[in-house]
């Protein structure tokens, strides 16, 4: 069994849970919020607090391929 599983949410956000690290493209670490264990990352482009969901997605009808 994987230690991180990532859902594909539909018309939304990436759902991402397990002990991972997120890297921005640098490399640098960004920091998770240490009380959440499952995080959302953008996938629509349109969040203001990129690379989290903050859900705009439902604002724009951001519809997935
Ligand atoms: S997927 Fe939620 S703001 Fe982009």
């Amino acid at each position: 069994m994987p230690d991180v599983t990532i859902t594909v949410r539909p018309n939304g956000s990436l759902k991402v849970e397990g002990p991972f690290r997120l890297l921005d493209g640098a490399g640098q670490e960004i920091a998770l919020p240490p009380d959440k264990p499952v995080i959302s990352l953008c996938r629509c482009g349109h969040s203001q607090n990129k690379p989290f969901c903050d859900g705009s997605h439902r604002q724009i009808n951001f519809q997935a391929p």
